[in-house]
Formats: structure tokens, C-alpha cells, sequence
């Protein structure tokens, strides 16, 4: 007996992956979005503002000591999903979130956790510089004061040293420490805030374009920076330089119009693209 095999498959109107793959339609991230070493565990993350859906079902996890770029056209949502990390979007009336985002297991969202102490364990680090406007040294000591890590003056002249130390910047200011931090030029302001951030011993940090105000080299210094904290830190930063998310990243997201599109190791995510979309806007088609 023998059967005859249909060599093209019937037109039944739904999408095939091949299409998918040519960004006929958006079905679902493509690559793996989970890691075995997981520290931040997103599912299924939607983020509105009133009533405009910024961001569409987002699964997206972030490793121990990894570095994960988000990149993508602008108002496509890397900052709206970054800010979903530590609840920054609780400030911004109107946004609304939901799905599941979890730290180390615990779920950030849980009506009865203190979103204060979270802020410290996701740290942030801003597009322009922030410091307080308050001397170096109290740019450091004022977060763990407040977080209740310690009061002590020697303790506290010991996590600014080291604090400043791992971001790069004490040898610069150890003699200084007096005078206020927003007379630090740009790049040493943004290594102060990353000091700032570092001084409450977070878990991840959230970095939001933090190199684009700055000049090339203050630029260079903070890449290394970022690579030397992976080995303490997760960090999760969005960027528009694909060159520097080739440099600093191990895994890369793309998001394109709130769906996260792609997500993949970082060298294949620039050199073998599988979604249309990501490949149109990493050759400069788009975007
Ligand atoms: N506070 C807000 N209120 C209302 N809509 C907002 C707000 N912030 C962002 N949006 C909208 O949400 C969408 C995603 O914005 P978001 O700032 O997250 O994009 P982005 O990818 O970070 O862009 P860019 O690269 O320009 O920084 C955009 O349509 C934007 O207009
Ligand atoms: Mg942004």
C-alpha cells in the first residue's frame, strides 16, 4: 500500500515559523529567553500607560553575573520594561503592571513588599548623571544610612573608599571627597552614581543609556567598569550603540513596538539575526 504525501502544505492562513521568521507577523520572542542561572525572572509583561500599551508580553530572564543589553528603535519600551525591574513605574501615574517579575524567587510585585529596600537590591543608573547635590562623600554614605547598613563613621569612611574603588573613581577624589559632586565632570558624576548604587550592595543594576552624555573616553571607562562589576552584579542596560552592546553584553534583547522581538547570545544576535526584524534594524534598516 502505498500514500501519496502532499508536498505543499494547504494555505490554512495561519503563519508558518518560516514567515514568522521573515517578520510577516509577530508571534512570540524567538531564543531563549530563560537561563539556567536565573536572578530576575519576567513572564508575561504588559505595561500600559492609561490606556496605550507600551509593552506586550514579555518573558525575559537575567543571569548571575551577566550582562544583558536591551536595544531597539526609540519608544519601543527598553526604559518602560527596565523601570518594571525595581517598580520605578509605581512613580509614573497611570502605569499600570502587569505578569510575574521575580528576584531571586521572590515576587517584586507582592502588595506587601517595601519597595525602598528593592530599589537598593535593582539599583539604577540614569542617562544623565544624578548625583545629590551634596558633597562626594555624602553621595555615598546617605544610601546605606538610610538603608540602615551602617551609621558608624569608620564603617562608612570604608564602604565610600571601597565603593568609589569599584566604580573607578577614588584615586581621583580621595581628595576631594569634601567638596560637592556635581563639580565632577560628566563621567566622573555618572561613575559616582554607579559608586552611589554599588554602596547598598545591590544584586542587579539597571542601566538606562548610561554612557550617552558622555565623551568617548569617559565612555571607555565606564565599558570597563561594566565589565569588571559582572563579576559581582547583574546588570541589565539599554543602549542605541549596537557597537557597545556588542562590547559590554553577553546576551542581547531586541525589542521592537513593546514586544521584546529576540533575544539571544550577543554575537549571534550581530552576526546571525533570526528575525527579520532584528536583522532590518541591526544592518541599519531600520531605525
Ligand atoms: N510617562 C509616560 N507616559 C505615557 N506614555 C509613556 C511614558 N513613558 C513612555 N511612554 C510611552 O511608552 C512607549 C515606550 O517608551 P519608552 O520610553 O519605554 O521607550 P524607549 O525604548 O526607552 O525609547 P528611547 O530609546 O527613545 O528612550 C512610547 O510609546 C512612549 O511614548
Ligand atoms: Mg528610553
Amino acid at each position: 500500500m502505498s500514500t501519496t504525501v502532499e508536498a505543499v502544505a494547504p494555505d490554512t492562513g495561519a503563519i508558518t515559523s518560516s514567515e514568522l521568521a521573515k517578520g510577516r507577523a509577530f508571534e512570540g520572542t524567538i531564543g531563549a529567553y530563560t537561563v539556567a542561572d536565573a536572578r530576575m525572572v519576567c513572564r508575561g509583561v504588559d505595561v500600559y500607560y492609561d490606556d496605550k500599551q507600551a509593552i506586550t508580553n514579555v518573558s525575559l530572564d537575567i543571569a548571575k553575573n551577566e550582562v544583558v543589553s536591551m536595544i531597539g528603535p526609540s519608544g519601543c519600551g527598553k526604559s518602560t520594561f527596565l523601570r518594571c525591574l525595581n517598580r520605578m513605574n509605581d512613580t509614573i501615574p497611570g502605569c499600570r503592571v502587569t505578569g510575574t517579575i521575580k528576584l531571586d524567587g521572590v515576587d517584586v510585585y507582592d502588595r506587601k513588599l517595601d519597595v525602598v529596600p528593592l530599589r537598593a537590591q535593582v539599583g539604577m543608573v540614569f542617562q544623565k548623571p544624578n548625583p545629590f547635590p551634596k558633597s562626594i562623600y555624602e553621595n555615598i554614605a546617605y544610601g546605606p544610612r538610610i538603608h540602615g547598613i551602617t551609621n558608624n563613621k569608620a564603617e562608612l569612611d570604608e564602604l565610600v573608599e571601597t565603593s568609589l574603588r569599584k566604580a573607578g573613581l577614588w584615586e581621583e577624589v580621595k581628595d576631594r571627597l569634601a567638596q560637592p559632586g556635581t563639580g565632577l565632570s560628566g563621567g566622573q558624576q555618572q561613575r559616582l552614581c554607579i559608586a552611589r548604587t554599588i554602596s547598598v550592595s545591590p544584586e542587579v543594576i539597571l542601566m538606562d543609556e548610561p554612557c550617552s552624555a558622555l565623551d568617548p573616553i569617559a565612555t571607555a571607562k565606564i565599558e570597563e567598569l561594566i565589565d569588571e562589576l559582572r563579576e559581582n552584579y547583574s546588570i541589565a542596560i539599554v543602549t542605541h550603540s549596537m557597537q557597545q552592546a556588542a562590547r559590554v553584553s553577553q546576551r542581547t534583547a531586541y525589542f521592537h513596538l513593546g514586544d521584546l522581538v529576540e533575544v539571544g547570545e550577543t554575537d549571534q544576535i550581530f552576526t546571525n539575526p533570526h528575525h527579520k526584524l532584528t536583522e532590518d534594524y541591526i544592518t541599519g534598516r531600520f531605525g
